[in-house]
């Protein structure tokens, strides 16, 4: 069967609706990209992504305002499509539900336009029932049933990778209680379910292929929801379980990295999501943990789990302090250089960043700090002005300069490749506290440096240091 290409609305240009609009386009439909923020459309309109992320200009460049228009009338958007994706946030609330009141105002926008039949699909992530909820509002306003679908197509796009992992999904879940909306779902994924895209011109490469081209795993709308919540929450888990034996491996001198190898070589486990750290950040993992305990308690499940994934990741993050504090001994009127504000490499984002949480409380302890990130400064600025006791510097020599201590906090590729004879002479105390294990310990214990990482045994210089001192 070849493909066809589908009409599809895409309401909501954050994240995971951009990123879906040009690959829907990339895989040959017409999209509209539906926001409700002008200044947003006129931006995308002009070719600015707004978002850092690879391969998302070109492809935006590529197909703006021809395979993909952006506007902000989901009427006219809704006339026009066979299938309207739903891509707008749902924020948490105060009480660790997902806030959904955007999507009722999209599904209330969308059943006031509807004439023919559409297939309403939930891209965002949402809890169990939320499609249940789409249904009855549309019919609320008015919508005959036998006019639409509601289906569930979660998304598991990772920040940084987001257009490889979308054109290459380890799988597509779509969640439909109907075969004609299933049907169309299969239509839409077809050019990368049947391996067609793979074999294009120009084909943006990833781990799919002709040959080993993704599965649809065909489900309820309800499973799929769940599928979605459980995912995140999984490998939300498995870091903290992670974090958690770092913490078993600092009280007994192991090192994580020979235990995570030997966990992740049993095929059952595997090895990826077993890096311990400062704790997991970002858009989705707080959120989607938090989302998931929620409904769990609504529907009077016990899931105390996830409240200890919660715990041991808030911890994590005081243990680092920690750290420094055993380093330097006391924290008030020290000069830190910070590297990553980011809540992982390669991204801008710092949504619930663990880096962040750390720069505040450091400041909260007295100490002064210049930070360096190579993307995400601007928007640390916004929520963490610059003043008396924190700097934004241009480059991690700057941040590391007369500084007491440098420490390491998110896991840019760069920060990984520093020149260390340059640092060692920048720093005022050759110390690096690394709550990225980005650095070999012999190494870094080579060339002079108090080493302290996470889970693994901290390493102290192997060098003369009087002598170096004098040399400098
Ligand atoms: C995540 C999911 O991976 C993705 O499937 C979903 O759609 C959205 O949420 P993302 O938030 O982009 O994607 O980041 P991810 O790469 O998964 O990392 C999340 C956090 O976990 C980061 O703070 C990262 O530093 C941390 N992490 C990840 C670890 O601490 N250890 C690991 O082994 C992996």
């Amino acid at each position: 069967m070849s493909s066809q290409s589908v009409k599809i609305a895409v309401v909501g240009s954050g994240y995971v609706g951009l990123v879906a609009a040009v690959c829907f386009a990339e895989m040959g439909h017409e999209v509209i990209c539906v926001d409700n923020d002008e200044r947003k459309v006129a931006a995308l309109q002009g070719g600015d992504t707004l978002i850092h992320e690879n391969s998302l200009p070109e492809l935006l460049e590529r197909y703006r305002n021809t395979k993909v228009r952006f506007m902000t009338d989901l009427a006219e958007a809704t006339r026009e499509s066979e299938a309207i994706f739903i891509a707008v946030g749902t924020p948490q609330s105060e009480t660790g539900d997902a806030d959904l009141s955007y999507v009722e105002a999209v599904a209330c926008e969308i059943a006031r336009s509807l004439t023919t039949y559409k297939v309403i699909v939930e891209k965002s992530t949402v809890p169990v029932y939320t499609n249940e909820w789409v249904r009855r509002s549309m019919e609320r306003n008015g919508v005959a049933h036998h006019l639409f679908d509601v289906v569930s197509n979660p998304e598991f796009l990772r920040e940084g990778t987001a257009v490889a992992d979308f054109l290459h999904p380890d799988r597509i879940v779509v969640g439909a209680d109907s075969d004609r909306a299933a049907a169309v779902l299969n239509r839409i994924y077809l050019p990368l379910t049947s391996g067609e895209y793979y074999e294009r011109d120009g084909f943006i490469a990833g781990g799919c292929s002709v040959q080993e081209p993704p599965p649809l795993l065909l489900t309820s709308t309800k499973s799929a929801e769940i599928i979605k919540h459980a995912s995140n929450a999984f490998l939300a888990l498995k870091i903290s379980f992670i974090n958690a034996v770092s913490n078993l491996c600092e009280a007994t001198d192991a090192n994580v990295e020979q235990v995570a190898r030997g966990m992740g070589l049993d095929s059952r486990i595997g090895p990826k999501f077993l890096r311990p750290g400062i704790g997991y950040g970002g858009s989705c993992f707080p959120k989607d943990v938090a989302a998931f305990r929620s409904v769990a308690e609504q529907l009077g499940i016990d899931f105390n789990l996830l409240t200890e994934v919660e715990k041991i990741n808030t911890h994590q993050k005081k243990r680092f302090i920690n750290k420094v504090r055993s380093a330097l001994w006391t924290l008030r009127g020290k000069r830190l250089g910070v590297l990553g504000l980011a809540f992982k490499g390669d991204t801008d984002d710092i949504r619930e960043s663990p880096a962040i949480d750390i720069v505040e409380m450091l400041l909260g302890e007295g100490c002064s700090i210049a930070a360096f990130d190579p993307a995400a400064t601007v928007r640390t600025e916004e929520v963490l002005p610059s003043g008396p006791n924190l700097r934004y510097v241009n480059d991690a020599y700057t941040a590391a300069d007369d500084a007491d201590a440098l420490l390491i906090l998110t896991d840019w590729p760069e920060f990984a490749k520093l020149d260390l004879k340059r640092l060692y002479k920048g720093l005022r105390y050759p110390i690096v506290i690394d709550g990225r294990n980005l650095y070999d310990p012999h190494v870094m214990a080579e060339e002079g440096f108090t080493y302290l990482s996470v889970g693994r045994p901290a390493a102290n210089p192997v060098r003369d240091l009087t002598a170096v001192a004098t040399s400098r």
